[in-house]
């Protein structure tokens, strides 16, 4: 209670929005500003970034069920004051009961909806492990204390902002088909309602006590179990109890200079950003001209080469050979793109097969936190859809996953982001699917540059690379790097996806006349990101795309 209490009267009194100013002491960038509010108390408080970090995941697991969890996983990218980095990997696994045919009727298709909606989806949850075995390992605070922010937010409500209240709404009649979700969440919300959330308030306690027991083990096991049994869900004790996390070196790129940081296997995300940055860095984009047609002509042939590539080779490199070396150098880079014609549009049928259309959810969520030390950590955590697989651990108050789709469930059948996999990404036990996830570090000179990510399926590679470029070749303010519509490419299907201003009119027909076939989509990608300036200090900034806030101080 006290700490909750110091928080709120501090944030209102001192600390304010990151858009525009500048910070020495620290910034936090997230989906939703209570969380934000924590991590910057936090920080206050003495804590490192760390320890901020862990605070915000727990939050957002309350104040943000769209995507914040403890029944998901995640990606945290850290880099230490030394320059050094490391990354932790609680990305749901596959349950020991699984098979790689599951989500496939008896005459080999795939079983609508089997594979993103309720039980059968979950994979086993990773968010609570590698939270704290972030902060026993490379925290400074007592995980009562961290805990303690989104116990007392979950104890004694929020209100809720109108985007929730509408999320809830919208998906009211899913979550009518399951008890704990109908329980919970299957309200008239409207922005302003007190949002108490008792049974998860009570989970939360029994992690601030018994640490990763109190949801592995105990009576959350046995409420997450007896909750499968309900809906003819695989997760059991032993994939509770065996769920492990894994700290795995940083995928290291270079981009003009800057030293890139980033998230190996089982992320595509780091690989996919280097390989297509190493495509970009071929050229000169600043000379050709902000989205001239030329430069849109190599990024879209860049990102059709790379997302191929991401469906044949990419997946748990725990369990399958992945060529990440190849596809991250620069070499490779120059070779793939030696068949590129300018001024032509390729075609994704002479790369490979694919259909479908893309169905998108709002689904991950990214926070990027800066210390006054420089230790810097990018965290992107999921459920994977929207509210996960809409299942709500009945009594224990917390959303599951449906992690499992991320699985290529059957090959050349595309996932909800329409993104197509093959065997290195097929479901065996107790491997890990294949993320787009992106948590992304930029050094400079060994010193802090940026820290960003984004939510978006498929999308967040392509989201996190134009924020990227916009800064680094076009010299972008970082709200106005994050704020420009953007465009995307994903081999399958053969069409580039464009935000409402993306593309200039004469530039569009201009791409549409040498063959691309443009698709309007509605906003993607929501990037919470920090920039550093050449003094040290540090501003941030929260997508407009969302409702987030970036703070500092
Ligand atoms: N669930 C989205 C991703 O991991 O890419």
């Amino acid at each position: 209670m006290k700490f909750l209490r110091a928080f709120f009267v501090f944030s209102f009194l001192f600390a304010s929005s990151a858009n525009s100013q500048n910070y020495n002491n620290g910034v936090v960038s997230s989906a939703n500003k209570l969380a934000s509010q924590t991590g910057i108390e936090i920080l206050k408080r003495g804590g490192n970034a760390i320890d901020a970090a862990v605070g915000v995941g727990f939050v957002l697991a309350v104040v943000y069920p769209t995507a914040g969890n403890i029944g998901g996983g995640g990606f945290m990218v850290i880099s230490f004051p030394d320059g050094n980095s490391t990354t932790i990997d609680y990305r749901e696994k596959a349950p020991y009961l699984s098979t790689r045919d599951m989500y496939l009727d008896e005459n080999g298709e795939v079983i609508e909806d089997l594979s993103s909606f309720g039980h059968l989806a979950a994979g086993v949850p990773g968010s609570v492990a590698g939270m704290l075995y972030a902060l026993e390992k490379y925290g400074t605070m007592k995980r009562e204390e961290v805990l303690s922010y989104a116990i007392e937010l979950a104890e004694k409500g929020f209100p809720m902002e109108k985007e929730l209240a509408n999320g809830l709404k919208n998906h009211k009649e899913e979550f009518s088909k399951f008890d704990g979700s109908k329980q919970l969440f299957a309200g008239d919300w409207k922005k302003g309602d007190i949002f108490i959330q008792q049974d998860l308030a009570n989970t939360l306690k029994l992690i601030s006590k018994h640490g990763r027991d109190g949801f592995y083990k105990g009576r959350t096991a046995d409420l997450i179990v007896e909750e499968m049994e309900r809906g003819n869900g695989i997760i059991s004790h032993k994939d509770l109890v065996d769920y492990n996390v894994i700290e795995r070196p940083a995928l290291y790129g270079n981009y003009r200079g800057f030293d890139i940081v980033s998230m190996p296997p089982p992320s595509s995300g780091g690989i996919c950003l280097i390989y297509l940055l190493n495509i970009l860095e071929q050229f000169d984009l600043e000379g050709s001209g902000f989205k001239s047609s030329g430069i849109l002509n190599v990024m879209i042939e860049a990102m059709r080469r790379v997302y191929a590539d991401r469906s044949e080779f990419m997946g748990d490199a725990d369990f399958v050979r992945v060529p990440y070396k190849t596809l991250t150098s620069k070499e490779y880079a120059k070779k793939r793109f030696t068949n590129f014609t300018p001024g032509k549009a390729g075609n994704s049928k002479d790369i490979g097969p694919g259909k479908d259309l893309i169905k998108e959810g709002d689904n991950t969520t990214h926070y990027s936190i800066a210390d006054k030390n420089g230790m810097l950590v990018s965290v992107t955590t999921t459920i994977n859809d929207t509210y996960g697989n809409k299942v709500v651990v009945r009594d224990a108050g917390f959303l599951l996953n449906n992690e499992m789709d991320d699985f290529s469930t059957k090959p050349g059948s595309p996932n909800i982001f329409g993104l197509l996999g093959g065997y290195a990404n097929s479901i065996t036990p107790g491997k890990r699917p294949l993320s787009s996830m992106t948590p992304t570090i930029i050094l400079k000179d060994g010193k802090p540059f940026m820290v960003t990510g984004s939510p978006g399926g498929g999308k967040i590679i392509t989201s996190v690379l134009q924020m990227i470029i916009n800064v680094v070749d076009y010299n972008f303010s970082l709200q106005a790097a994050i704020d420009e519509p953007r465009i995307h490419h994903q081999w399958f299907p053969d069409e580039v996806l464009y935000e409402k201003g993306a593309v200039d009119k004469v530039t569009l027909n201009v791409l549409k006349d040498i063959g691309y076939s443009f698709v309007p989509i509605g906003s993607f990608g929501r990037i919470d990101a920090i920039l550093f300036n050449p003094d040290g200090s540090m501003s941030g900034y929260s997508d407009r795309r969302g409702y987030g806030e970036a703070i500092g101080y």
